[in-house]
């Protein structure tokens, strides 16, 4: 999406989105009057997500005008605003316009980001991987250029280009967790991550299959004892502060196919199991924006990336193994392996960086998606501070959480009878629990929070900034906005 900057709406040509709030104010004076006969006439109402547009023929005014209704000004928010542009953006995709002027009165510039973000995010496509006309036909459909309108400062400008650049790599995002596995696999994942470092210049570090073998990375090497591709651990850093502050870790599940293993999910589980990199995906876009950001906050990553498959060498359920933390786990539950791969990739990340804290992002249990459904990731954590900062940032950018509990029993659930620990819970009851119950075995006195996002990962629900059926990109926003407010 190309971006640019106009004082004053054209006055012949082109097609531009308006807001209005009820009180018909901030309004340009072509539209006044059409507008009040609409209202009048009663087909158009000023309540929020209203949307109304008009052709012109005078020369003096643009073509085509699109007003979106933001009903009460008092009961506006950031996160309204934010779904407001995003619906209207859509509906004006299917009229195939792919130029378009915002106009953006005073009473607008408090929500510039968001504004933009809505823009960004409702101009996502799939279609990448078809070709020809077809491919096109869904090229055709995206907003190509957009131009902002208003008294416009270098700040304000800059807020809006931040918010296409986040919305932008959440599509990016979006498109990783969408990719199949035979396009997006470990190694791919390698090579992206090599490519973000090399741009922004991380450091960036991968664990091979032998490296990990030898630190003795049990957990994670017995959940790709199945694959083809060796696993891989990709470690980023972002030290803006310099190596004296203590770094926030993020760590992403990246299981870039989950079968089950040999306790192989059924027909209807495995569908979309394409996506169980989610949380990889997430932290990778992160780091996409850290830099350009310019976030004043030290953050590491670490990627633990397999796929759960089967052949003749895959790991046995009830399977012994040794963790890096040096705990047995018995793999009661092949299915069960986001856990596995997080908790090595969790050690190492304490013994390497000692960080400040440590946030985990896991499409981890169904369980998670029966308790919260499509709306709220489920929030696990140690430090009721941190739980605070993610409830913040959460409902500042609407990617929304739901904090659950880790009770007594759901640790002792997971206590083993033949090793340490297991991996799996006593039923199929407070599943999300008893996974973070046994995440949290390996935390030590680090500051953690869990997220699982199996729920929120991909939209089942229409969604103004989303796209039905397509991933959803939760996260991201969530994160920056969370490392920014904790760099102020
Ligand atoms: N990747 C799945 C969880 C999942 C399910 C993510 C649906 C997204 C949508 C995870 O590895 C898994 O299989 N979890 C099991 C755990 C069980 C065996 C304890 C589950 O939730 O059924
Ligand atoms: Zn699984
Ligand atoms: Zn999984």
């Amino acid at each position: 999406m190309q971006i640019s900057y106009k004082k004053k709406l054209e006055l012949n040509k082109g097609i531009v989105l308006v807001p209005v709030f009820d009180d018909l104010k901030n309004l340009p004076d072509y539209i006044q009057g059409w507008l009040k006969d609409r209202i009048k006439e009663g087909s158009f109402k000023t309540e929020y997500g209203d949307l109304i547009w008009n052709y012109n023929s005078d020369p003096k005014v643009p073509d085509l005008t699109f007003v979106v209704a933001l009903g009460d000004k008092k009961a506006i928010t950031p996160a309204l605003i934010r779904k407001a542009y995003a619906k209207a953006v859509k509906q004006i995709r299917t009229k195939d316009l792919h130029e378009l002027n915002v106009y953006l009165p005073t009473s607008m510039h408090a929500y510039l980001q968001e504004i933009s973000e809505g823009i960004a995010l409702a101009n996502y496509r799939l279609g990448i991987y078809k070709t020809g006309k077809d491919r096109q036909e869904e090229m055709d459909k995206i907003i190509k250029k957009v131009t902002f309108i208003g008294e416009l400062d270098k700040a304000k400008k800059q807020l809006l280009d931040k918010g296409t650049l986040i919305g932008e790599k959440v599509n990016e995002v979006r498109d990783l967790v969408n990719g199949p596995h035979n396009y997006i696999n470990i190694n791919y994942f390698t090579e992206l991550s090599k490519k973000i470092a090399r741009k922004n210049k991380y450091k960036v570090r991968i664990l091979e299959r032998r490296q990990m073998e030898k630190l003795g990375m049990g957990a994670l090497l017995g959940v790709n004892l199945g694959s083809e591709i060796g696993a891989k651990m990709v470690l980023l850093e972002y030290m803006p502060n310099g190596r004296n502050e203590k770094p926030i870790a993020l760590v992403g599940k990246g299981v870039t196919f989950d079968t089950g293993g040999l306790n192989l999910k059924s027909g209807n589980g495995i569908d979309w199991m394409k996506m169980d990199m989610a949380g990889a995906s997430v932290v990778l876009g992160v780091f996409m924006l850290l830099q350009s950001l310019g976030i004043k906050k030290n953050v590491v990553a670490a990627i633990p990336l397999t796929d759960n498959a089967i052949d003749a060498k895959a790991q046995k359920p009830n399977d012994i193994v040794t963790t890096y933390a040096g705990k047995t786990v018995e793999v009661a539950n092949t299915d069960a392996e986001g856990r596995l791969i997080l908790i090595d990739a969790i050690s190492y990340t304490i013994k390497q960086y000692k960080p400040e804290a440590i946030i985990d992002l896991a499409t981890l249990t169904g369980a998670c998606m029966i308790a919260l459904g499509f709306e709220y990731a489920g929030m696990f954590g140690n430090d009721n501070e941190l739980k605070a900062a993610v409830a913040k940032a959460a409902s500042e950018t609407d990617e929304e959480v739901w904090e659950l509990p880790i009770h007594e029993d759901h640790s002792k659930q997971i206590k083993g009878v033949f090793s340490d620990l297991k991996n799996l819970g006593a039923g199929r009851y407070a599943g999300a629990s008893t996974a973070a119950a046994f995440i949290r075995e390996f935390v030590e006195d680090t500051k953690w929070i869990h997220l699982d996002i199996a729920g929120v990962s991909k939209s089942d629900r229409p969604k103004d900034c989303e796209l039905e059926g397509s991933a959803s990109g939760y996260g991201v926003r969530l994160l920056i906005r969370l490392l920014e407010n904790l760099a102020a």
